[in-house]
């Protein structure tokens, strides 16, 4: 039986019920002079968001999935490459390491955070790979040079930047930010694609800035790499009809641009609310142990893309999901299959990641939509501390 009154994951209708009025004011200019494919509308949200991000250059492109392969592109990945990259983390982390030629080399994450630490990598680099006598790590599985690292912001947090780029540093390899999921998130104070090379953003509806469609952008530090980038999205061309080499057509469509430039004055407040909404939750489960809730480093300041707690056992994470879609609360599990453990990548060598097969065994992710209101998260509380109570 449903509750009267579901409480969904997501519901993008009550934004849109806040932020619909400038939204259409934004979309209108761009119907008006009808143009779509870049131009001013994306190169003015493109200063805008860089100044947000605290970035010298942002290039949007079609999705986040495109922002990483091209962000790998120009951080100068070449067929047959290894790249360290969590398995703990949606599909298109890894995914465009492959589709940008190279491959991936899977690194194990921590425990508690969900991210990848200086530790974990160097333990899955050395357990994959050999360093030869030039300096290059070579795995151990095929004999690919290891050129570089994706670190995941997975759930809106951002992994120790500072001690992964000395560590890379020290081991010869770039590093490349996945942070389409923490858009705003801070590491001593700075934003992703401060540390490494670029940053990959995801613009997806779902995300903390999410456009009416696909979107994303690269953000980096080098005017090299973002040049490098804008040539990549107009099918490797930087003047019309000449093309230096093989590109991609993957354009943020003006109509997205000028959608995300209208929320992205909202984001500092929405980005707050989430993080409200989280030590809410961690405040009122203080007291339980049928579940642990996130950790949160004091280095940082978190988005909470999700909000995500860990169960010790699969079945009572099941249970614990079934008992709170009865009283009408969504829940997700974000992600049910580790990315090692993916068909789409079964020609890879599959390395012990416990970890991350734990964590895909017993995470759940809870409502914490910034429109989630108190009184709603009071009775998701309240459910989870009944049911904790009796020990699930
Ligand atoms: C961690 C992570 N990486 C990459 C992507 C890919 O972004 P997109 O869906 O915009 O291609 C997403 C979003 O779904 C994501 O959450």
């Amino acid at each position: 039986m449903t509750s009267p009154n579901p409480i969904p994951f997501f519901d993008l209708t009550r934004q849109y019920r806040e932020v619909g009025d400038q939204i259409r004011a934004a979309v209108e200019p761009v119907l008006a002079t009808q143009q779509f494919v870049l131009g001013e509308t994306v190169s003015r949200f493109e200063k805008k968001i860089a100044d947000f991000l605290k970035a010298p250059h942002a290039v949007g492109v079609a999705s986040g999935t495109d922002a990483l392969v091209l962000l790998l592109k120009a951080a100068g990945l070449s067929a047959g490459e290894a790249v360290l990259v969590p398995s703990f983390t949606f599909y298109a982390s890894a995914s465009s390491i492959c589709l940008a030629g190279g491959r991936p080399l899977w690194a194990e994450v921590d425990d508690r955070l969900f991210l990848v630490t200086p530790e974990t990598l160097e333990r899955s680099l050395m357990s994959q790979a050999v360093r030869g006598k030039d300096g290059v790590f070579r795995t151990l599985n095929g004999n690919a040079p290891v050129r570089g690292v994706m670190v995941v912001h997975l759930y809106g947090q951002m992994a120790d930047m500072s001690a992964i780029s000395r560590w890379a540093d020290d081991r010869g390899l770039w590093v490349v930010e996945d942070a389409c999921q923490s858009i705003g998130a801070l590491h001593d104070g700075k934003g992703a694609g401060t540390f490494s090379r670029g940053a990959a953003y995801s613009f997806f509806p779902t995300k903390n800035l999410g456009g009416a469609g696909d979107g994303g952008l690269i953000s980096t530090q080098d005017p090299q790499m973002a040049d490098r980038i804008r040539s990549l999205r107009v099918h490797g061309s930087r003047q019309r009809y000449v093309h230096d080499e093989l590109g991609y057509n993957s354009r943020l469509d003006a109509i997205q641009a000028a959608i995300l430039e209208a929320k992205l004055a909202f984001l500092p407040g929405w980005n707050s609310r989430r993080r409200f909404l989280a030590k809410r939750y961690s405040d009122a489960f203080s007291g339980l142990s049928l579940f642990r809730v996130p950790a949160v480093q004091k280095t940082g300041e978190a988005v909470f893309h999700q909000y995500t707690i860990v169960f010790s056992r699969t079945v009572t994470r099941d249970r614990v999901k079934e008992r709170l879609m009865q009283e009408g609360i969504g829940t997700e599990i974000y992600y049910p299959v580790p990315q090692h453990r993916q068909t789409a990548f079964q020609s890879f060598f599959r390395t012990g990641l416990d970890v991350t097969d734990r964590l895909s065994a017993s995470v759940l992710s809870l409502p914490v939509f910034p429109e989630l209101t108190e009184s709603e998260q009071d009775r998701i509380i309240h459910v989870l501390s009944e049911v904790a109570g009796k020990g699930g």
